[in-house]
């Protein structure tokens, strides 16, 4: 208890103990008070067209069988048989009226009622009753611009009312266009020695680590030398631990407007969206940002100078154990955009960020790193610095929110500072505490 107090009294001045992010014990609360709490990210609609279409996920340590009913609704259920508890579906996806358990043959429909037993009436006789017998249902299910979630909490607040202000932005980034956005083929996944605090952190709350991290983008000249390059903008501060980086040029303004996405589509977007998030969307070169716990998003142009395309990634960084995770990556683009558009846009966004990706490659070594260097005695004392809420370059002592920022959350005009970040890890105590300050009453 002592030790979780004195985390309460770090994380208020400004640091992190650096033996929170590899502790087994932390670990542990966070998937009960965190991960079984917390809406958490399964798929987007585009993934699951017809009734009978189904994605195989994962909600922290639960298998989830992602699907759509007879009646055109999403449902999702722990892939496991009731008999024995197997995985039922093994698949990625695909589509099936009915899945079959490969073990005793149970078999189950798209509402996950249990609906066929192998030799039933002569081993079970009339003292079965097949309707006690169904999935095992993620007991919330809600979806906002077409991104599924659930929540193993019945009681948690709607998934609109946690995602709060997080809602102006997604709008921007996947309700502009008609007829939404769509995933690119299926989610790229992959295993990487990381803490899932440290990733969601780097995406939602860290441009200042681009422009050392990824040099070998500023040796290609692919990006400017200006060590401020990933600065310009606005760092966000939103409700439940979320955040997002509004990258914009030096000027202040978008390198092209609309992220350079092509002009015919512009209408649209002038049609779907109001006259703020317009704005916010002709300044911005780079969202980048995340949801709390563990779901981030990046959408920026990849290619070289006259020849760039836009893309939108997602991605979850499913914990494995406090020093691994699992990564899943959704590529997305605008439905409305020509074929050759959407090809080149993906093919970018694989030289980048799939799991080969280049960039992706600088960032990882880092977070191997840090899992490596907080697990021993010595760590146990450390603490890390999160600051930076004062820059000096820009002229202020103390740096105050812009008021005059379009968007909603607290938006400070930098985005080389640690305010998302320090919210981010205020909320995650906040989450832990309340477990412990229960278990301290004796209740
Ligand atoms: Fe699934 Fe027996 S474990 S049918
Ligand atoms: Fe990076």
């Amino acid at each position: 208890m002592e030790d979780f107090l004195q985390i309460k009294e770090k994380v208020a001045e400004g640091y992190l103990p650096q033996w929170v992010i590899t502790d087994q014990e932390v670990y542990s609360l966070e998937q009960e008070k965190i991960f079984a709490k917390t809406w958490l990210f399964l798929g987007h609609e585009s993934e699951l067209k017809e009734s009978g279409s189904f994605v195989t996920r994962m909600m922290a340590d639960d298998p989830i069988l992602l699907m759509k009913n007879k009646q055109g609704e999403i449902k999702a259920f722990l892939n496991s048989c009731t008999h024995r508890g197997t995985k039922l579906c093994t698949e990625d996806f695909g589509n099936k009226k009915t899945h079959t358990c490969p073990y005793h043959g149970w078999s189950y429909n798209t509402n996950g009622e249990l609906i066929g037993i192998v030799a039933g009436n002569k081993i079970y006789g009339e003292s079965m009753d097949k309707s006690e017998w169904g999935l095992r249902t993620v007991p919330r299910v809600e979806s906002y611009q077409g991104m599924i979630f659930g929540n193993l909490d019945q009681n948690a607040i709607s998934l609109e009312e946690y995602l709060g202000e997080m809602k102006w932005y997604f709008d921007i980034m996947l309700g502009r266009s008609d007829g939404g956005m769509e995933v690119t083929g299926v989610p790229q996944r992959w295993i990487a020695k990381a803490n899932w605090k440290m990733t969601s952190e780097n995406f939602n709350a860290d441009p200042y680590h681009v422009q050392t991290t990824h040099r070998s983008a500023v040796e290609m000249k692919l990006t400017p030398t200006d060590p401020l390059y990933a600065s310009y903008g606005h760092q966000v501060v939103l409700s439940n631990g979320h955040g997002i980086n509004v990258i914009t040029s030096a000027t202040g303004r978008g390198a092209n407007q609309y992220q350079g996405m092509p002009e015919d589509m512009w209408p649209m977007f002038e049609k779907n969206l109001s006259k703020d998030q317009l704005e916010v969307f002709s300044r911005v070169t780079n969202f980048v940002g995340g949801v709390f716990p563990n779901l981030s998003f990046l959408s920026s142009q990849s290619g070289t100078e006259g020849n760039k395309y836009n893309h939108l990634q997602f991605r979850v960084w499913r914990p494995l154990g406090p020093d691994k995770v699992e990564i899943w990556v959704w590529h997305m683009i605008d439905k409305a955009l020509p074929k050759e558009y959407k090809e080149k846009s993906y093919r970018g966004f694989l030289a980048t960020f799939g799991a080969a990706g280049t960039l992706e490659q600088d960032d990882t070594e880092n977070w191997a790193r840090i899992v490596e260097a907080s697990q021993g005695r010595m760590a146990r004392d450390r603490k890390l610095n999160y600051n930076n809420v004062v820059n000096y370059l820009m002229g202020f002592d103390n740096m105050e929110p812009d008021s005059e920022f379009p968007g909603p959350g607290i938006a400070y005009p930098t985005c080389y500072t640690d305010h998302v970040a320090r919210s981010m890890h205020k909320y995650w105590l906040e989450l832990i505490m309340k477990n412990l300050e229960v278990k301290a009453n004796g209740s």
